[in-house]
């Protein structure tokens, strides 16, 4: 089986997650595509959908999906999406894709987090996928000696790369992720950073992963 074949199977594995006659939140990326795919066949069932990125928003709309405003909607019954890596205790680093931010709001606003993702996500210790940093574009330098200096890796600034939200990414890399909840907590606390890309303090509540052996579903 394919890389891509593994992602298509746990996006159709997805729709069961669906809530039918709900709004129902999207992510972004090449898994997350497959899913919209698969919704376009009971796009009927639901309400519509919350996008996580304006790429996400007109693969809904080609599909004649109902896309929302955040603003306008107070909860969506799940969250559906990738991850560049997962943990077995479904922390998350995502924002590969650079929509990190729309990401988390989006999430943070569902019941249920549920990710898609094929069996290479899966690691034992994060970090080998350089983490995605969202900054403010004047605060760049700043954030990057601070990294630097007070937690480690070393940070690179995505080159000819602009973010849905008008700012820039840093991806740190060579960093060995212990304690994902503390280090998100961190990065965020320093000035300029918008967020980071992991999602330890709101993690998934079930990883759907694609694997030779057909779609593995990890709760917790
Ligand atoms: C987008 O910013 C990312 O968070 C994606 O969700 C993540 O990179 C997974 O993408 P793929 O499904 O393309 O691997």
């Amino acid at each position: 089986m394919t890389q891509d074949e593994m992602k298509n199977d746990v996006a159709k594995a997805a729709l069961m997650y669906v809530v039918p006659n709900t709004i129902i939140g999207v992510g972004t990326g090449s898994t997350a595509n497959f899913f919209i795919d698969a919704l376009a066949t009971m796009k009927d069932q639901i309400v519509g959908a919350v996008a996580s990125s304006l790429a996400t928003q007109e693969r809904l709309e080609g599909h004649n999906i109902p896309v929302f405003d955040l603003n306008d909607v107070e909860t969506m019954s799940v969250y559906i999406d990738g991850a560049d890596e997962s943990d077995v205790e479904l922390n998350l680093i995502k924002g590969g894709g650079g929509a990190l931010t729309r990401e988390k709001i989006v999430a943070a606003v569902a019941q249920q987090f549920v990710c898609i993702a094929d069996e290479s996500k899966l690691v034992n210790v994060m970090g080998e996928f350089p983490l995605p940093v969202e900054v403010i574009p004047m605060s760049v330098n700043y954030v990057k000696r601070e990294i630097t200096n007070n937690i480690g890796g070393t940070p690179v600034l995505r080159e000819g790369f602009v973010t849905d939200n008008g700012n820039l990414i840093l991806d740190v890399k060579s960093l060995k992720i212990t304690d994902p909840k503390a280090l998100e907590t961190e990065l965020n606390n320093i000035v300029g950073v918008v967020t980071n890309g992991l999602f330890a303090n709101r993690s998934a509540d079930v990883l759907l992963l694609g694997t030779q052996q057909g779609v593995k579903t990890i709760t917790l």
